[in-house]
C-alpha cells in the first residue's frame, strides 16, 4: 500500500482517496481479474468478461477488502486476491442481474444481454462465479470460504426474494429491507469482514467491520434506488427500471402507505399490472414527493450510513479508518 505517499486533498471524494492509497493493491487486482477471466476453450467468455469489466465500475467492493485489511494490519497477497474474489463475484451478479431485469445500459455501455444473448450473459456469469470459488481456495482460509460461499447464497435469496416480490403492493419494508441486505449488503459485509480476517483481526474487529459493510450495503443501495428514481444520465444505467420491473422500493412502498384511492388505482395499474404509459415515471415521481417519501427515503439511507460510521468505532485510528467514515458520506450523496 502506498500510504507514507503525499494524501490527495480532503476536498477530493472519499472514493477517489480511497482509489489512490489503495492504487497499488488495486492495479494487482486488475492484473488478477484480467488473468483469470480468460478462457481458451471458449472466446466469447473473455469477450463478454472484458466488455464489462474494461468499462471499469467503481471498484468499491475490492477497495472495501483491501481497506478493511490495511486498517487491521494489512493482508498481503491473500488480501488481493480475496479483492478479486469479491469483484469477480459482484461482476457475475451483475451479468445475471441484467437478465433478470432485462436492463440494456451498465457501466454506461450496452449490456452484455443486449449485445450478445441472455444464454451468454447466464453463462459467463456462471464462469466467473466459479472462478471466484476456485480464487478463494487460493486464499488457503475456510472461515473466509465460508462467508464468501454463504454470501453468494444470500446474493440469490435476496434476488430471487425481490423478484417473487416484485408487483405485489403488499410488500413490506422489512421485505424490502431483507431483500436489500441480501442482495448487496451481504457482499459489501462479506468483503469488510474477510479483508479483517485475512488481516489476522481478532473476532470483535472482524465482527465490527462485517457491521460496517452490511450498514453500508444497506445505505447504498437505498440510495441506489434513488437515484433510478432520481438520478441523471450520469448514473450509466437506464433510469425508470425499477418501476418498470414492478419494484417496490421503499419511497414507493411509503408512498402506497400514503396513497389515496386515485393514487392507489395508479400504483395497482403501473406496478401490479404492469401498464406503464407514457408520463407515469414522471407521475410516480410527482406521488413520492407529495407524501415527502424521497426525503424520508434518504433519511433512512443517511440513518444506515451513520450506522455504518458507528461500527468503527473503537477500530485502530488510521488514514483508511477516517477514508471508510467519509466512505459511508459518499455513498449515500453519490451521483453515479
Ligand atoms: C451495482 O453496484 C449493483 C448494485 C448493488 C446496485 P455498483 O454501483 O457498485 O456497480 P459498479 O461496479 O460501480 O458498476
Ligand atoms: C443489483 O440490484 C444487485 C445485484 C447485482 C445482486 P439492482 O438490480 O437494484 O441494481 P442495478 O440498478 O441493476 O445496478
Ligand atoms: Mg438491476
Ligand atoms: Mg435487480
Amino acid at each position: 500500500m502506498s500510504l507514507d505517499q503525499p494524501s490527495p486533498s480532503p476536498r477530493t471524494a472519499p472514493h477517489d482517496r480511497l482509489a489512490s492509497a489503495l492504487e497499488e493493491d488495486l492495479a494487482a487486482v486488475g492484473a488478477i481479474i484480467r488473468e483469470r477471466m480468460q478462457s481458451e476453450a471458449a472466446p466469447r467468455i473473455p469477450a463478454v468478461s472484458a466488455h464489462l469489466v474494461e468499462a471499469g465500475g467503481k471498484r468499491l467492493r475490492p477497495m472495501l477488502v483491501l481497506a478493511a485489511a490495511g486498517l487491521l494490519g494489512g493482508g498481503g497477497e491473500a488480501a488481493r486476491r480475496l479483492a478479486a474474489v469479491v469483484e469477480f463475484i459482484h461482476t457475475a451478479t451483475l451479468l445475471h442481474d441484467d437478465v433478470v431485469d432485462a436492463s440494456t445500459q451498465r457501466r454506461g455501455r450496452p449490456t452484455a444481454n443486449l449485445l450478445w444473448d441472455n444464454q451468454s450473459s447466464v453463462l459467463v456469469g456462471d464462469y466467473l462465479f466459479a472462478r471466484a470459488f476456485e480464487l478463494m481456495v487460493e486464499v488457503g482460509s475456510l472461515p473466509v470460504l465460508g462467508i464468501l460461499a454463504r454470501a453468494s447464497a444470500t446474493i440469490a435469496e435476496g434476488e430471487v426474494l425481490q423478484l417473487s416480490s416484485a408487483r405485489d403492493l403488499s410488500t413490506t419494508e422489512d421485505t424490502y429491507l431483507r431483500i436489500v441486505r441480501g442482495k448487496t449488503a451481504a457482499l459489501f459485509a462479506a468483503a469488510t469482514e474477510t479483508g479483517a480476517l485475512v488481516a489476522g483481526a481478532d473476532a470483535a474487529a472482524a465482527e465490527r467491520m462485517r457491521r460496517y459493510g452490511d450498514a453500508l450495503g444497506i445505505a447504498f443501495q437505498i440510495a441506489d434506488d434513488l437515484l433510478d428514481i432520481e438520478g441523471d444520465a450520469g448514473i450509466g444505467k437506464n433510469r425508470g427500471d425499477d418501476l418498470r420491473e414492478g419494484k417496490l422500493t421503499l419511497p414507493v412502498i411509503r408512498a402506497i402507505a400514503a396513497a389515496d384511492e386515485g393514487e392507489r388505482a395508479f400504483w395497482r395499474r403501473v406496478l401490479g399490472r404492469a401498464e406503464v404509459a407514457e408520463g407515469d415515471v414522471d407521475e410516480a415521481r410527482t406521488l413520492m414527493r407529495r407524501h415527502g417519501t424521497l426525503a424520508s427515503a434518504r433519511a433512512e439511507a443517511d440513518a444506515w450510513a451513520a450506522r455504518a460510521r458507528d461500527a468503527l468505532d473503537g477500530l485502530p485510528d488510521h488514514p483508511l479508518r477516517e477514508m471508510l467514515l467519509d466512505l459511508a458520506d459518499y455513498v449515500v450523496t453519490r451521483a453515479a
